[in-house]
């Protein structure tokens, strides 16, 4: 695979992975691609906890199951992301970010708007839709052979001051290298957010994971092998569609938007 290839199919998995384990060998290949990553200073803030532990993984798993369930049965969720959901193909392609919400079932396509409205979310909690999604998400992340942990060290780590931007920068990199390299080996990584998006919930994870006072925990994943048939979830929190040239870059300066081009890639 080339590297042009690597970053055109780089994409989030939301679906469920193989059961058999990731490879030992394939573990230390995605660490050693995020100790490529740049840091300042040379420094390596980050750190990785390789969590391959069915029952590790299944007190993470009922972490993010429940905190699923938490942020859409109190309207959480909705309230805090409703702005990044497209509900018409005409609002996709203006606005081309966000996730365009096209798998309704087609009954309820005419009231697409509605469905995400707080009265509507709150009709369709009662009805267990929020149990629902979080029982997916918890058997997702407990079918998930290797669960990924991301840390940085508190040495280098501090909000809020120079050294905290760079470490943050630098971990994203790491974290783009891992998930490169995932392409490479015939595996797929999902962001497992849920339980940052709820503060206790964040720091029983940090207990389950024995997280100690100089780490900060940054981010935790979900990894496995793809099969061969891909199943899309019930909701698809991934999209493909990219703004154009003329949307997010400038020549020269923020005056003058870069002209549109085809594709490159
Ligand atoms: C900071 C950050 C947070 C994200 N949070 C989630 C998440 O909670 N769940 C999820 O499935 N994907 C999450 N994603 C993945 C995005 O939804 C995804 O990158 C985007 O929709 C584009 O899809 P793609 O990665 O397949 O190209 C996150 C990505 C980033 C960089």
């Amino acid at each position: 695979m080339t590297l042009r290839e690597a970053i055109k199919t780089r994409k989030t998995s939301n679906g469920h992975f193989e059961p058999r384990p990731v490879s030992i060998e394939h573990q230390r290949m995605l660490i050693e691609a995020a100790e490529r990553a740049p840091s300042h200073f040379n420094s390596q803030p980050w750190r990785f906890v390789l969590i391959d532990d069915p029952l590790v993984r299944s007190k993470v798993a009922t972490i993010g199951g429940r905190t699923m369930t938490q942020l859409i049965e109190g309207g959480t969720f909705f309230t805090r992301y409703r702005k990044y959901f497209r509900f018409s193909e005409e609002e996709m392609n203006e606005r081309r970010d966000g996730i365009f919400i096209d798998q309704m079932p087609l009954a309820l396509r005419p009231f697409i708007k509605q469905v995400f409205s707080d009265n509507v979310m709150n009709v369709l909690s009662k009805l267990g839709v929020a149990r629902l999604l979080g029982e997916d998400n918890r058997k997702l992340i407990e079918g998930s052979p290797l669960l990924l942990a991301v840390l940085l060290t508190k040495e280098e780590y501090k909000p809020g001051e120079l050294s905290g931007y760079y470490c943050t920068l630098s971990a994203g990199m790491a974290i783009e290298h891992i998930w490169l390299m995932t392409g490479d080996l015939g595996m797929g990584i999902q962001f497992i957010s849920t339980p940052m998006e709820i503060p206790e919930a964040w720091q029983e994870l940090k207990r389950v994971l024995e997280v100690p006072d100089d780490l900060e925990l940054m981010a935790v994943y979900r990894l496995g092998y793809l099969p061969a048939e891909k199943q899309r979830p019930r909701i698809d929190w991934r999209s493909d569609h990219r703004k154009k040239l003329s949307q997010i870059a400038f020549r020269n300066t923020c005056a003058t938007p870069e002209a549109d081009a085809p594709s490159t890639l």
